[in-house]
């Protein structure tokens, strides 16, 4: 079967940058097309820059990078210098990138790819808020025929809420735009907090990566070492969740994943629960479904494949 091609829209931040890494190590499940950068973690000088960075670390500058939109849709941008650290990408000591960033607006490339593609043979991989594919959306609604889905890292139902108690980064960001995205009839599969937080870089596998010989293995290491501080305080868990790389593996082992085929609904205006994903896990609601939204991860199984492919970069 010839590679899935994709899009990465992403605000790395270290785990986007593990995504975008596992990603290019799998040609032959994966095309990756391009990336577009939006504002997330990091503003968007910052994750444009990181984008570039990660791309350089994969020895693939031939992957065009794009800056997207700089801020929300209709709210004040928030970001995760507490988490990810000033730059995004703290840990590691960066070189700073040499490859250029394309000039196209990351929209417009989006825009234009799928005008250019058949119908249903672009997949788009949201890891940060939804603002560049609600825009697009917006923008050329055209373009929605040729998605074949929108595979993106946010939400929650069973965790709720990581950036306040009733919502996940990502969609908290941006919260009207997740609701265009989610309201636009595409397919969507949905990898939520319930999933990333089994995903957890415990010891043992963060030496996995240290100890792969490689620049790749110890940059990833430094990194999950950095945001692993936070969130091992925060959760009191042995690791830290490795959320956005649970999207390539999902596109590469579907199988180590379940979910539900259920309505997901984005809460845009209560001030208390402002971005909560309110999954109707449990079929109660009537309303349609609209998205595939997984639950469960086999941990290990993920991680042997992450590991397996970082190392052949
Ligand atoms: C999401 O928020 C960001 O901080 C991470 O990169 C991930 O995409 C997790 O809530
Ligand atoms: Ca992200």
């Amino acid at each position: 079967m010839s590679p899935r091609k994709i899009i990465i829209d992403t605000d790395p931040g270290q785990d986007d940058a593990v995504a975008i890494l596992l990603a290019l190590a799998s040609p032959d499940e994966v095309e990756v097309l391009g990336i577009t950068a939006v504002a997330g973690n990091v503003p968007l000088p910052l994750t444009q820059r990181n984008a570039r960075i990660v791309c350089e670390l994969a020895g693939r500058t031939d992957i065009p990078v794009f800056a997207g939109c700089d801020a929300p849709l209709k709210r004040k941008l928030v970001t995760a210098e507490h988490v990810h650290g000033k730059t995004g990408l703290d840990g590691p000591q960066l070189p700073d990138p040499t490859m250029p960033l394309q000039d196209k607006h990351g929209v417009d490339f989006i825009i234009d790819t799928l005008r250019d593609a058949p119908s249903g043979t672009v997949t788009l991989c949201p890891l940060g808020p939804l603002t560049n594919i609600a825009t697009a959306l917006q923008r050329a609604p055209d373009i929605a025929p040729k998605i074949q889905d929108i595979v993106l890292m946010g939400g929650a139902y069973f965790q709720v809420g990581n950036i306040t108690p009733a919502a996940e980064f990502n969609i908290y960001v941006d919260p009207e735009a997740a609701e265009i995205v989610f309201k636009s009839g595409i397919p969507i599969s949905v990898l939520p907090l319930d999933v990333t937080h089994k995903a957890l870089v415990t010891a043992p596998r963060v030496e996995a990566f240290r100890t792969m010989g490689t620049e790749v293995g110890r940059m990833v290491a430094e990194w999950t070492d950095f945001f692993e501080r936070f969130d091992k305080e925060k959760y009191g868990s042995e690791g830290a969740p490795l959320h956005d790389p649970c999207v390539p593996a999902y596109l590469i082992r579907p199988d180590l994943f379940t979910g539900r085929h259920i309505n997901v609904e984005i809460e845009t205006t209560s001030e208390l629960t402002l971005g909560m994903t309110v999954a109707d896990w449990w079929r109660v609601s009537g309303r349609a479904p609209n998205a595939m939204f997984m639950g469960d991860v086999d941990a290990d199984g993920f991680f042997a494949l992450l590991t397996e492919r970082l190392a052949r970069l």
